[in-house]
């Protein structure tokens, strides 16, 4: 069976965007592939975080992925940190990495030039997710788009790594969704809805509130021709909400624009938080049960036991290659 690997980062409350970007691609290619989606701990602490509330953010997510439909029974779901071959192969990687291909990297390019003291993490965290998808010889990596750049150096890296040391790696396909791999803020359609930025008026997480959800819908910011329709340039905001409606509803564009054009903003506004709410109540509810119970520890052990067998057999076939140690 072809395997899927992908992962989160514990940093924030995951939104509507991680949703439709990336963990409903998870549950929807599940049914096809050998699945291993983690938690993606090592990657948050590229950025300061207070250790106990970064205890609980994985546990949640842990309880997100099964609530929206991931089940251990066909998922391998796990916590990177505590499979520590990721980061014996990170650093191999690292050694077959360039300084070049790295200062590339636009999430990197865009962070050093707002702030001062960013860490050599935040540098070198495209290698770590390399690791995390060869390791596992992945054939698909689901994503959102801002991780396309990431997943090409992985490719890269593969690559390079095949044609030096003989064939190791698979080298994996990005499955990037053509709809909603880049849900925007609501209350600035030009901006990622993220989960660790500043408005959360503009963001709808995934354990909000559901009365918030409404309110911070119908107030989303649109252009003021109050016509359905999809267009990026020129109506950024009544697009993100299209785009939204159509992830959630498996409706086409046009058949949006067709259903909705004799309606005005307020009416179609409405129904897209119909559908939100709808969504939310159910991962909602299932959360609630999930999140104290043994469900949580039994799935992390099991996943962590499958991805730790795996990711050990890769790691000692690369020291052999390289010759270190005594393999
Ligand atoms: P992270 O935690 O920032 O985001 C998790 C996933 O959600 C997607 N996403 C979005 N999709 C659509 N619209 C949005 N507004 C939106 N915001 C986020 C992201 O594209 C991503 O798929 N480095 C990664 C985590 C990671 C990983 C990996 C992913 C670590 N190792 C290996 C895949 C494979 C990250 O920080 O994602």
């Amino acid at each position: 069976m072809k395997r899927m690997v992908s992962g989160i980062k514990p940093t924030g409350n995951l939104t509507l965007g991680n949703y439709i970007g990336a963990i409903k691609q998870f549950v929807e290619l599940n049914k096809n592939y050998e699945s291993f989606i983690f938690v993606a701990d090592l990657h948050a602490i590229t950025l300061p975080q207070e250790p106990k509330i970064l205890k609980e953010k994985i546990k949640e997510i842990v309880g997100i992925y099964l609530a929206c439909g991931l089940d251990s029974n066909d998922t391998y779901i796990f916590i990177q940190s505590e499979n520590i071959y990721h980061t014996l192969v990170s650093w191999i990687l690292e050694c077959n990495s360039y300084m070049g291909e790295m200062s590339r990297m636009t999430q990197y390019k865009d962070l050093a030039s707002k702030e001062k003291n960013i860490t050599t993490g935040i540098f070198t965290y495209p290698i770590l997710m390399a690791s995390d998808i060869l390791i596992y010889d992945a054939d698909v990596v689901p994503t959102g788009i801002d991780q396309k750049q990431h997943i090409e150096l992985t490719r890269n890296i593969a690559i390079r790594f095949n044609n030096r040391y003989g064939d190791t790696f698979k080298v994996p396909d990005e499955v990037i969704p053509e709809f909603g791999s880049k849900i925007m803020n609501l209350q600035n359609p030009l901006d990622k809805m993220g989960k660790s930025d500043d408005n959360p008026k503009g963001n709808i997480y995934l354990l909000d509130d559901l009365k918030q959800v409404r309110k911070k819908i119908m107030s989303a910011v649109t252009d003021s021709d109050n016509t359905i329709k999809y267009d990026l340039d020129k109506k950024p905001g009544i697009s993100n909400l299209i785009t939204i409606y159509s992830s959630l509803t498996n409706k086409s564009i046009k058949k949006i624009e067709d259903e909705f054009k004799n309606s005005n903003y307020g009416d179609f506004k409405s129904k897209v938080a119909d559908e939100v709410i709808k969504l939310l109540e159910d991962i909602q509810s299932k959360y609630n049960n999930i999140i104290n119970s043994n469900i949580i520890d039994e799935t992390l052990d099991k996943g962590l036991i499958k991805s730790e067998k795996i990711a050990k057999e890769k790691a000692y076939q690369l020291l052999n290659k390289l010759g270190l140690g005594r393999y």
